[in-house]
């Protein structure tokens, strides 16, 4: 009787299990199919992936755990009580990328446009809060119309939410924005707040006001494409620090750029497995022109000295005079920036100055070591520039080099003149190990400009004013434009053979990786922004 009974009632548990199973299933397909087959194929005929796809190639495979699936939201206006879909327009949760948690979102345009409600946000600020808890980057895959219209204030409210949770984690852990479709109004202020922004071309966009309301305002006629694609942010504004071709290639560059940076400020960048062998590196020596008004390019410097494959370059396109980017140097990520001599023959500008900074402060937050290449002629002259801050943005990259604490060292190429002699990473403002090459120039200013100026009396008096000029030029150059002068003083360490420097520069790392120094206590600096 026990034993039937027991039978009965389990078989019963079993159905009413079968049932419930069912549902989860039915629920679980629903929530994946988000806004349904026909915006699905309209997106993939956009050639957009879809939420789902798009964390499918960017985590390891079988690594998400997604959070919050069966959330809705909560709107009753407008008729939205009847419009509910499991999920709410994002995909919420974590995983791994190359055996690393990450937290990830993704919005789903097939969903209300990936349109950001209360609970939109909610579920975004969960990881959010999950992440900064757990010490994890955070990467956002952006795609939406912006706030929920038919919710208001909510909406606005969630995006506030964001907001603050952007700044609260920021040099906390990394966090990592992809625009992989519209993300326009003050939506755009979360990746702003964001480390690094990656844009997809010609399917994405950003901007605070769209072309509709700009011809309304200004009278301007401009495309979508125009105002906030990919192209314009990554040439004209700086808004975005990396493009991508499509879908792929931009989860391909996250995972890349992820590659050099560690999980949290706490943390070191990870050392990959690194075989010592010939360091000399030959091919460092005969990349200075024979004339010092002759361009090279920085990047061939950079690719001589760093790993084979390793350079990974932030903002190729924007205030190109300027170049910064990841690499490693013997399996270890460092931060590289270096003057560019093939645009604007290296000066320092308003643009390159921001660029610059943000570079250092990024790489200073998170531990990750700095090397400077120097070639640079000093900042540049004219009244844009001083209209538009040359004074307070310089200042910035110079207040970011004498605030960071990572190890710091610099290498002068060639040019190291005047202020931007002090700017660019000098022992004055804390490197920590400053090379030379030979054929580096450390002075105020050019000869030519140094000997009009100094010997302007003597040059108009003299029988033959050019011939005056041309020997004082010389002189000067003798005295100043080399690296023994600096050397002399100690604000130069060593002056070394091109080819060695790789050589140099993984032992000067390796000897400041236990690197240890303080800020004095402060709340926190005021950098001129
Ligand atoms: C609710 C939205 C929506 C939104 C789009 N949808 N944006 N629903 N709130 N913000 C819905 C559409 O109604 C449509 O639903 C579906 O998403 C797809 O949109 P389409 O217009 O068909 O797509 P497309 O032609 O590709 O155009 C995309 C778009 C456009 C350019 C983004 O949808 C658009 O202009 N949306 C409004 C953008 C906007 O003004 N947002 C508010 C910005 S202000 P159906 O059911 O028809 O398929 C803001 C303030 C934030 O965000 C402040 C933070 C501080």
């Amino acid at each position: 009787m026990y034993l039937t009974l027991h039978f009965e009632s389990g078989s019963k548990l079993l159905i009413i299990m079968d049932k419930k199973l069912e549902l989860l299933q039915k629920k679980i397909a629903e929530a994946q199919l988000g806004g349904g087959a026909e915006r699905i194929a309209k997106e993939h005929k956009k050639g957009k992936l879809t939420a789902r796809e798009r964390i499918h190639f960017l985590m390891d495979e079988g690594s998400f755990e997604e959070i919050g699936m069966f959330v809705t939201h909560r709107s009753s206006d407008f008729g939205m009580e009847k419009q509910k879909i499991p999920g709410d327009g994002v995909v919420t949760g974590y995983g791994t990328i190359d055996g690393r948690l990450v937290y990830v979102f993704a919005q789903d345009f097939t969903v209300f446009g990936g349109s950001l409600s209360e609970t939109h946000a909610e579920k975004i600020c969960k990881i959010m809060d999950l992440a900064m808890q757990n010490g994890a980057p955070l990467i956002g895959l952006n795609d939406s119309g912006g706030a929920r219209i038919q919710e208001g204030v909510s909406s606005l409210g969630g995006y506030a939410d964001i907001f603050y949770r952007n700044v609260r984690s920021s040099g906390v852990i990394p966090q990592i924005s992809a625009i992989m479709g519209p993300c326009a109004g003050g939506a755009v202020y979360s990746p702003a707040m964001t480390d690094f922004t990656i844009m997809v071309e010609h399917s994405s966009y950003m901007f605070v006001t769209g072309p509709n309301v700009v011809k309304t305002v200004t009278n301007e006629e401009v495309t979508a494409e125009e105002l906030g694609g990919a192209h314009s942010h990554a040439t004209k504004s700086g808004v975005t620090h990396l493009t991508a071709a499509n879908d792929i290639d931009c989860i391909a560059k996250i995972k890349r750029l992820l590659s050099y940076l560690p999980q949290n400020c706490e943390e070191k960048t990870a050392k990959l497995p690194y075989e010592p062998g010939d360091e000399f590196r030959d091919q460092l020596t005969g990349l200075i022109p024979e004339s010092a008004q002759q361009p090279y390019d920085m990047r061939e410097v950079i690719r001589g000295m760093v790993d084979e494959d390793s350079f990974f370059e932030i903002h190729e396109d924007w205030a190109e005079n300027i170049v910064v980017g990841f690499a490693r140097l013997a399996g270890r990520s460092i931060g590289v920036v270096g003057n560019q001599p093939m645009t604007l023959a290296g000066v320092l500008d308003v643009n390159s100055s921001r660029k610059g900074a943000r570079f250092v402060r990024f790489c200073d937050s998170f531990n990750i070591p700095l090397l400077v290449l120097e070639d640079v002629p000093g900042f540049l002259p004219g009244t844009d520039q001083e209209w538009n801050g040359i004074i307070s943005n310089g200042a910035k990259l110079l207040y970011a080099f004498s605030e960071a604490t990572v190890p710091r060292v610099t290498v002068i190429t060639r040019k190291a003149y005047g202020g931007a002699y002090d700017v660019m990473n000098s022992k004055h403002i804390g490197a920590d190990m400053n090379f030379a090459w030979p054929t580096a120039e450390i002075a105020v200013m050019g000869a030519k400009g140094a000997s009009e100026i100094i010997f302007r009396k003597e040059i108009k008096a003299a029988d033959d004013p050019e011939a005056f000029l041309a020997q004082k030029e010389q002189e000067y150059q003798e005295t100043f434009a080399n690296p023994y002068r600096a050397a002399q003083r100690g604000f130069v360490d060593e002056v070394i053979h091109p080819r060695e420097t790789r050589r140099k520069l993984i032992k000067a790392f390796a000897m400041l990786e236990n690197k240890v120094a303080r800020l004095p206590k402060k709340k926190h600096g005021n950098i001129p922004l």
